[in-house]
């Protein structure tokens, strides 16, 4: 009877004892979770604040640049000239105030970007944005002669786009392809800019050039932020230009161009026309 009261007894404790390991197991898994997503929610905070900063001095910076240079021609100018002429240093003024601009209305949009609002979006016609961005880099960079060609399908549908925001990834794109044909030896820099219609009836500009071509064979690499194989690069112009496509529900996707060179294809979808409105 004692024996067995003793063995029932020592049964209870062995499982309540085994209950209060779980228990605390539990609790320790629970703790050790909740910490973890504490860690993790941290973690991608500071990658976003990380992606923001990035983003932010990446897009201002070449603006800057700009109002830096504006400025310092002007200093040249009024240095070098006595007699003050009004035409030119004004012109060159307004360089300055209009670089200032952009570099301000790039934040604002990157900021109205994060709230994924579609505010500031109008209908374009994407050769015309194609081709004023491309007067705009040329008149920018000292680029060799015939360096970009333009190719414009006939006629395109208007995107209904954030015109500056597509204009962005226009100018990065064309960096891309310039830093990339610099160092070539043996054949003619070229970058070749066109637009198309696709199949599906969307619209898409293709920057092309027979540069050295992506290091990497996993394409997507390219738009991981902060991915460079430049010195003097950040690694945030892909990584924004693929964001800026996919808020336009849209997309940007490189491809490798035979024998050489790297193609990246921004798609943007069109407006569907409202049934019953012409
Ligand atoms: N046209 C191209 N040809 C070959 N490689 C390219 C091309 N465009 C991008 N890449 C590769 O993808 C990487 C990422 O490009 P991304 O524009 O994001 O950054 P980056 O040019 O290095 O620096 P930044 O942030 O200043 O633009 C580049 O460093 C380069 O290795
Ligand atoms: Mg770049």
């Amino acid at each position: 009877m004692v024996i067995g009261a003793l063995a029932c007894g020592g049964v209870l404790w062995v499982v309540v004892a085994s209950r209060i390991r779980t228990l605390k197991e539990q609790r320790d898994t629970q703790q050790h979770l909740l910490t973890r997503v504490e860690e993790l929610s941290h973690a991608s905070r500071v990658n976003m604040l990380g992606d923001i900063v990035g983003a932010l001095s990446h897009e201002i910076n070449q603006p800057l640049t700009s109002v830096v240079n504006y400025a310092a021609a002007t200093s040249e100018t009024i240095k070098r000239l006595p007699a003050l002429p009004h035409g030119e240093v004004s012109s060159l003024l307004k360089g300055i105030e209009d670089e200032a601009f952009r570099a301000g209305e790039i934040i604002r949009r990157l900021r109205d970007m994060s709230k994924k609002t579609i505010k500031g979006r109008t209908l374009v016609d994407i050769n015309d944005l194609t081709q004023q961005t491309v007067i705009f880099y040329r008149a920018q960079f000292v680029c060799p002669q015939n360096l970009i060609t333009l190719n414009l399908a006939a006629s395109l549908p208007a995107v209904k786009v954030d015109a500056i925001q597509i204009q962005q990834v226009i100018l990065n794109l064309l960096n891309n392809a310039r830093e990339a044909t610099e160092e070539i030896d043996g054949r003619v820099p070229a970058i070749q800019i066109s637009t198309e219609l696709d199949a599906e009836g969307q619209v898409q500009v293709i920057v092309e050039d027979n540069g050295s071509g992506p290091e990497s064979k996993d394409l997507e690499l390219l738009f991981r932020s902060f991915y460079t194989t430049k010195e003097q690069g950040m690694g945030v112009g892909l990584a924004i230009c693929r964001l800026i496509a996919e808020v336009h529900s849209g997309s940007l996707q490189a491809e490798l161009v035979a024998p050489t060179g790297c193609r990246m294809r921004l798609t943007l979808p069109v407006e569907k026309p409202v049934a019953g409105v012409t």
